[in-house]
């Protein structure tokens, strides 16, 4: 009935109608009825929802009789040449009926409610299916029944579920649904959309011969793991670790740090941060135990021996085109050059002779309580008077409390007094934040 109902007003049927029409479908449930409620209220200045509000209230006669008229309706057009008058007159029906259903729909109305609704069809997300990156019967050992009920049933249900998911979240009013809630379906939108993406990248692994590695992406992997076997042992101790348990074992390029990772990503979560996955492993039970059983070793194997290589190169050239994340960026003093903690401390921990001076604000230094070992504070605002003390043989770094303007600063004046001077990125705190050695400030 209810199909037939949003058939016959195509002119509305969109995601959210037919969500809301499947609710109503499901309302003999007493918690399902005061969410759709709720939430069609919460709606109400949307045309369609306010229609579907008012067949709620009226217990469902009104929608009862509109699914009636829009049977026939539908009766008359999928026969529109039949010109009988029975069939005219029920088009004329039909045309009235969505005439007087839009007039509804809109009366509040205003153009600002129908743009709003425009603009809010414009933000639904549908997420489409990907064909298979891989052709199943060229797989060596693994068979196309295998491909095609992991493709079918898994991947397919993860990415309905997605829709549903996301549809569901799209029509909810954040301001009046409980948080929790919002939080468990925003939950599973990313667990579900992780697991569209991860399967799309598995299937895409496979279809290789899986020995041949590219020169770009071998030179990659053998920078980063020092040999292919060495990247191969450690991503197929990965995968077995996973036995019995279930979750993904992703080679993937970080952007930030410029190099591959191994690692895995358990219940579709996990994945790094910015990172870009080039290769997956499905290591959840459905990928396999159709033909393998409990057999995880011999699966891991399989898989080896299929990825594309290939494929995997090409993304990873792709992947290696995505800039690094913003850095801090101080274009004043663009010219200074700057030291990381970490450096300073080697240079330290070699025993090189280096002239450390915190110049901290005076104001801050009286509530300091740490200063960094071997250095010494300096008020910067007197640099006059204590740059005479320093030697020029010996580098000179210099840091305030974040690395903004004042160690800046005082980096520059240094360096325009021919001094080898350079600033601590970060400051006081990028120091202690890598546990660098402190002493009491007194
Ligand atoms: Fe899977």
């Amino acid at each position: 009935m209810r199909g037939t109902l949003v058939d016959a007003f195509g002119v509305y049927a969109n995601p959210t109608i037919s969500e809301f029409m499947a609710r109503v479908a499901r309302s003999d449930d007493p918690s399902m009825r005061a969410m759709t409620t709720r939430t069609a209220r919460s709606e109400a200045m949307d045309g369609e929802c306010y229609v579907l509000e008012q067949m709620m209230r009226e217990r469902h006669a009104e929608a009862q009789e509109y699914a009636r008229r829009a049977a026939l309706l539908r009766q008359a057009n999928e026969r529109p040449r039949r010109s009988n008058r029975i069939g005219s007159r029920l088009i004329e029906l039909g045309r009235s009926l969505v005439n007087a259903a839009r007039t509804r729909l809109f009366r509040s109305g205003s153009s600002r409610s129908s743009n709003r609704l425009n603009q809010e069809r414009t933000i639904l997300m549908e997420y489409r299916i990907a064909p298979l990156f891989c052709r199943p019967w060229t797989l060596n050992g693994m068979s196309p029944r295998l491909i095609e009920s992991h493709y079918e049933h898994n991947y397919g249900a993860a990415l309905n579920r997605l829709n549903a998911v996301s549809r569901e979240l799209e029509t909810l009013d954040p301001k009046t649904t409980p948080p929790q809630v919002l939080s468990r379906l925003s939950q599973e939108h990313t667990s579900l959309l992780n697991s569209t993406l991860l399967h799309e990248l598995y299937f895409a692994s496979l279809g290789g011969d899986g020995r041949t590695l590219p020169e770009t992406i071998a030179s990659a992997i053998t920078r980063d793991f020092g040999a292919v076997n060495r990247w191969r042992d450690e991503f197929i101790a990965l995968a077995e670790a996973l036995a019995g348990d279930a979750g993904w074992i992703l080679l993937t390029y970080v952007p930030r740090d410029g190099r591959l990772i191994n690692h895995s990503a358990r219940d579709h979560a996990h994945g790094v941060a910015g990172g870009i996955p080039i290769l997956a492993l499905d290591m959840y039970e459905h990928a396999y135990h159709l033909e393998y059983g409990a057999n995880t070793s011999a699966y891991i194997a399989t898989f080896m021996r299929n990825i594309h290589w290939g494929a995997v190169e090409a993304r990873y050239v792709d992947a290696t085109k995505v800039s690094p994340p913003l850095q801090l960026h101080q274009p004043e003093f663009s010219d200074v050059p700057s030291i990381a903690p970490e450096e300073v401390q080697e240079l330290l921990n070699a025993g090189q002779r280096v002239q450390i001076i915190d110049t901290r604000p005076r104001h801050y230094s009286t509530r300091a309580q740490d200063i960094v070992e071997g250095a010494v504070w300096r008020d910067p605002e007197r640099l006059d008077e204590w740059i005479g003390t320093l030697s020029k043989d010996e580098p000179v770094v210099t840091f305030c409390v974040y690395g903004f303007h004042v160690g800046c600063q005082s980096a520059a004046a240094l360096r325009k007094a021919g001094f080898d001077a350079r600033y601590m990125a970060g400051g006081h705190y990028a120091w202690k934040a890598i546990k660098g050695p402190v002493k009491l400030f007194e």
